[in-house]
């Protein structure tokens, strides 16, 4: 929508891009409608009602059972259709499809670093194909940031210390603004970037034209070898720790009764601080990892225990990816990448 060149609304290009807005024109439109109302109302009680001579005194009202439950019943059934539809609109929004490719993203006074499943590193743009869903697992390096693309109506604040996810289905391809949508710092107003959406065709080029990094399964394989974390977490259950084979997104027990589902949150904390939260039958025997991984590394290692799946740990792996990664990060792997 344009008016004299001057953009009053974000062009809409992803999946959810028009029942958001619909649910935000119903909004408006209610709002407009008795806004306008009361303003009629207004202007003909005071021309009606207006004071005719000085000694008039207005009638004594003593209220009307009527007036009041339609003027309660009314406004809750607006609301409640907005609740409603808002928690539709919410939940498609905070759902990302089960087929949905993960991205990384992390934020960083002041700049967006993207990572693709395949390796490619970008800064302040993002390059992803059409009609793909594309789920964006995000974090913070320093303070709190958000990220945000208008075009495609996602928003979603990134934390230090969380994971937090967006996800988005472009519908049209084009490039759009990625913006930082959190006051975090004195160049907050240049943490933007672009999102550009090509044909697949067009993104497989792309991608087959930019060198590829490590990817992230490849790369936390490695950090897993260098940290020599096989030797307590095998295949099978040992002594030491529980096997990390399939367990991902799987509930566990405690040591304290509690039951926790092991999601990236989780496993982030149990690399960071591990004694916070203790599978039982197991002792907190393992060293915190807290300032040696960085952000980046943490979200390789968790990329590569999510793909230890059914399949066995080097199967896991695309072919050669987990020398190529020995070769390529065997120094410095938990340092981060820029
Ligand atoms: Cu990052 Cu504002």
């Amino acid at each position: 929508m344009k008016v004299f060149d001057f953009p009053l609304f974000p062009e809409a290009a992803s999946s959810v891009a028009g029942d958001v807005d619909a649910l935000y024109f119903f909004a408006l439109a209610v709002s407009a409608f008795f806004s306008l109302l009361i303003a009629v109302f207004i202007f003909i009680f005071f021309v009606q009602y207006r004071r005719r001579h000085s000694a008039e005194v207005g009638d004594v009202i003593h209220g009307s059972m009527l007036l009041e439950i339609v003027w309660s019943v009314i406004p809750l059934v607006i609301t409640m259709v907005l609740f409603g539809w808002g928690a539709k609109v919410y939940f498609t929004t905070q759902t990302p499809p089960s087929d949905a490719v993960e991205y990384f993203g992390t934020g960083k006074q002041w700049m967006w670093k993207i990572q693709h499943p395949e390796g490619h590193r970008e800064i302040n743009r993002l390059h992803v194909p059409v009609g793909q869903p594309i789920k964006l697992t995000l974090t913070s390096e320093d303070v709190i940031h958000s990220f945000y693309i208008p075009a495609f109506r996602v928003k979603n604040d990134v934390l230090p210390g969380r994971y937090t996810t967006v996800w988005f289905e472009a519908t049209k391809t084009g490039t759009y603004h990625l913006f930082c949508a959190e006051y975090c710092g004195t160049e907050h107003a240049r943490m933007v970037g672009s999102v550009t959406v090509m044909e697949p065709d067009a993104y497989q080029a792309w991608l087959d034209e930019e060198a590829p990094e490590t990817a992230p399964v490849a790369a936390g394989a490695a950090l897993f070898e260098q940290y020599v974390c096989h030797s307590c977490h095998g295949e099978t259950a040992s002594e030491r720790g529980p096997t990390l084979d399939g367990i991902f997104g799987h509930p566990a027990q405690l040591t304290d009764g509690r039951t926790v589902v092991r999601d990236g949150n989780y496993l982030r904390e149990s690399i960071l601080r591990p004694a916070a939260k203790v599978v039982a039958g197991y002792g907190a025997t393992m060293p915190p990892y807290q300032g040696q991984i960085s952000e980046t590394g943490v979200l390789q290692l968790i990329a590569y225990i999510k793909s230890l799946g059914d399949e066995t740990r080097t199967a896991a792996l695309p072919n050669g990816a987990l020398a190529a990664a020995r070769g390529e990060t065997g120094t410095s792997p938990g340092v981060d990448a820029r």
